[in-house]
């Protein structure tokens, strides 16, 4: 056995032996590991503090870094975290700030303003869309073609309580609710005939005697309908009731075009009759802003060809 080998100028060993020969170098670590090293240290205790790091019990170090962000126009100051970062990235990518550039414009606008406007018009089709499908299409429809009997079509130029952007306005904000009285117990099956061939002959339907079309002009236009009450004189309609246009073959309750002959259009008349009508459209008011309820004003008014 020979004594460990000292290589003369070679690396230094740490002096042990083991196993008679097994010697260890002494390579000190390259000083610039070293700091290296330490930097990232020290990198991580800044971090630890800055950021949110550690579980303790079943919170977390928050950190010292704060983000600021809007929350429904205020402004809002918390412990730095990536969902913050979302929303504010949300809030200030470019296309964020031009929506609100255009909502803007549009809260500062008036009605003809927006309506007249081809920019401000398409930023309304594209904007109320999504609103109309949270909050209009289940009823209405997407694209507001409604439902006969249930849910008014606001895709054609005929309205119940109006198509001004002043009354469309009013309808969202304070709802509607359509009512025509059940004439079940009022009128006979007979007068009931008479004044549904009455009503078809105002809509542009032939059939039915002149007799009957008489009686039952003076059963609309008398005491014992009172339809003309609701429906104005010569069943032109009346937006203060919601009572629709009788004489224009746009119909909301039933669907008489589709009926297979006079018969089938009497007795869907007749049921109009007998059961009345009751329907409710909900109130916006304190489910929309002003200005959602601003867009989709102009939105249902376009989409309708508007009055
Ligand atoms: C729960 C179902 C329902 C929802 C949701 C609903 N509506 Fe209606 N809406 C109705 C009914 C029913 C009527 C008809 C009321 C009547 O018979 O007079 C109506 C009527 C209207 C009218 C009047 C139409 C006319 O001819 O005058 C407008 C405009 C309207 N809705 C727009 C909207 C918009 C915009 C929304 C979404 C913010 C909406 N509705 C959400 C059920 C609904
Ligand atoms: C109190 C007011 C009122 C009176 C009175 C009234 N109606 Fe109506 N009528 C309405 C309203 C409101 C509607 C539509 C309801 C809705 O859309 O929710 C309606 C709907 C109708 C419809 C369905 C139209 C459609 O487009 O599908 C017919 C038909 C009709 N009325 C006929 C009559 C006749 C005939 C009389 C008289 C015997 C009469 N109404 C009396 C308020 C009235």
């Amino acid at each position: 056995m020979s004594k460990p080998t000292e290589k003369k100028g070679a690396v230094q060993t740490t002096g042990h032996a083991w196993d008679g020969d097994l010697q260890e170098y002494n390579n000190p670590l390259p000083r610039w590991w070293l700091w290296g090293f330490y930097a990232t240290v020290v990198f991580a205790v800044v971090y630890w503090l800055m950021y949110p790091a550690w579980p303790v019990g079943n919170t977390f170090t928050k950190g010292f870094n704060t983000i600021t962000f809007e929350v429904d126009g205020e402004e809002r100051t918390t412990h730095w975290n990536t969902r913050a970062l979302l929303v504010r990235d949300m809030q200030s990518s470019p296309s964020a700030v031009r929506q609100r550039e255009f909502l803007e414009q549009i809260a500062a606008a008036s009605y003809e303003e927006i309506l007249t406007d081809a920019d401000k018009i398409s930023f309304v089709r594209s904007y109320a869309h999504g609103i109309f499908g949270d909050f209009c299409a289940a009823c209405h429809q997407v694209g507001g073609a409604g439902i006969v009997g249930l849910y008014p079509n606001l895709a054609n130029d005929d309205w119940l309580w109006g198509g001004t952007v002043e009354r469309i306005e009013e309808t969202l904000i304070q709802g509607r609710l359509g009512y025509m009285p059940s004439y079940r117990e009022t009128l006979s099956a007979d007068q009931m005939n008479d004044v549904a061939v009455y009503v078809l002959s105002i809509a542009g339907y032939e059939g039915g005697d002149a007799d009957a079309i008489g009686r039952g002009d003076r059963i609309f236009h008398g005491a014992e309908g009172g339809c003309f009450q609701c429906h104005n004189v010569g069943g032109v309609g009346r937006t203060s009731q919601g009572a629709p246009n009788l004489t224009n073959n746009i119909w909301q309750i039933i669907d008489v075009p589709n009926a297979a002959d006079h018969d089938a259009r009497v007795e869907l008349v007749k049921s109009v009759l007998r059961n009345g009508i009751q329907r409710q459209m909900p109130a916006f008011a304190d489910r929309l802003s002003p200005i959602e309820i601003k867009v989709l004003t102009a939105y249902v008014h376009q989409l309708g060809g508007g009055q």
